[in-house]
């Protein structure tokens, strides 16, 4: 019996697909999986329960990856599966910056007790007036599942598209339009795109890369789509740039004290994944993933271990082992094993930069005694029984 925490709400049509071995728990420590969605894990204490943490969402900065991999603390995401929702927002974002439809809506509704209000809007309307998207320069930084999408869309409704990404998977440039042009430096993008929009993941090498100097080689009047993450881009240099007339509009999907309520900003309260499907497919991806973890060691769509499946195990035991990628890890685990005399029908090793993971089928039960061998080898951050 495995039991799981949720930190947030999960979709219900995710939660009906745990098999009757996994049982909700109200007590965090009482649990091999945790679900979360935005709740902030940073300052959590892991138990040593704790065998996986699945997000419904695709950002994780909202959980200590390298604290849970030295754990042995799977981290899963659902790459994809909240995309299409991402994409229909940022689309609208674009569309609400290139016409000014937010201020046409305020007006409106500053108006309920005008009985001339026909008359007057066709009046004032022309205050309200913007640009179409139509052969504008569209570019996009980051083409991974939500970038790809966007610009398929984009291609569609006649803009010019501009797509920067250096680590491309093969996936997302099979999906990707080929009219979408391959820019190889992101000055490219500053220089010729009308409305530039990012989607690459928050880590330490792309904390503020919108800052001054990004802003500066932008051309003026540029419209700028955040609907990644707000750390990304360097708020207050936007808000300096767009009192200079150098940036248009900044759409935010992330509301915070810096851009509220800010001239020239438009910030919704992170609605990118929030519908009805997005929640659904990533609950139902999030569950999927802990479940195979957790009943077989495989592993699908980690961020902080590699992808490794061994299907389901027909031998007498499993063990996975959490370790660091370095030289001879294999031969001291086989040496370990063998000398109880437990043969090893069946093993992968798998590496993801420093982390590694092992998972060997054995041909006699799983021992406490030999685990607790098997801890004790240097490089070793846990061992876990799966079967
Ligand atoms: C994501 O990271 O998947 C999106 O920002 C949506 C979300 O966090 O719910």
């Amino acid at each position: 019996m495995f039991q799981y925490y949720c930190m947030n709400p999960i979709a219900k049509v995710g939660l009906d697909l745990f098999r009757e071995n996994f049982k909700e728990t109200k007590e965090i420590e009482a649990a091999e999986g945790v679900l979360v969605r935005s709740a902030s894990m940073h300052d959590m204490e892991f138990s040593d329960r704790l065998l996986a943490v699945s997000r419904a969402g695709a950002g994780v900065n909202n959980i200590p990856l390298e604290k849970c991999a030295e754990k042995g603390i799977v981290v899963f995401n659902t790459p994809g599966a909240n995309a299409n929702g991402v994409k229909e927002l940022v689309i609208a974002g674009m569309l609400l910056a290139s016409r000014d439809i937010v201020g046409g809506i305020e007006w409106v509704k500053s108006q309920a007790d005008n009985e001339n209000i026909a008359k007057d809007a066709e009046k004032i309307k022309k205050k309200f007036a913007g640009t179409e998207v139509e052969n504008k320069k569209l570019g996009i930084i980051g083409l991974g599942a939500i970038g790809v999408k966007v610009a398929n869309v984009a291609k569609h409704m006649g803009m010019e598209v501009y797509g920067y990404d250096p680590y491309v998977s093969v996936d997302a440039a099979w999906n990707l339009s080929r009219d979408v042009k391959h820019v190889l430096n992101v000055d490219e993008i500053y220089a010729e795109c009308d409305i530039i929009t990012i989607h690459v993941p928050l880590m330490d090498a792309t904390k503020g890369m919108i800052g001054s100097e990004a802003l500066e080689k932008m051309k003026d009047g540029v419209i700028l789509l955040n609907f990644a993450r707000d750390l990304l881009v360097d708020e207050k240099a936007v808000l300096a740039s767009i009192k200079a007339g150098k940036v248009r509009k900044y759409v935010s999907d992330f509301a915070n004290s810096t851009t509220v309520g800010q001239e020239g900003c438009i910030v919704i309260p992170h609605l990118g994944a929030s519908t009805e499907e997005s929640e659904d497919n990533c609950a139902k991806m999030a569950i999927k993933e802990m479940m195979e973890y957790l009943e077989n060691g495989n592993i699908k769509n980690s961020v902080n271990y590699p992808k490794c499946d061994m299907g389901v195990c027909d031998k007498a035991g499993r063990i996975a082992i959490f370790h660091k990628n370095k030289a001879n890890m294999i031969v001291k685990f086989s040496t370990v094993i063998g000398s109880k005399g437990i043969n090893i029908p069946e093993m992968t090793s798998k590496s993801k930069g420093d982390i590694a993971y092992s998972m060997m089928d054995v041909e006699s039960p799983v021992t406490e005694e030999l685990i607790e061998e098997l801890k004790k080898i240097d490089g070793v951050f846990r061992v876990r029984i799966v079967k």
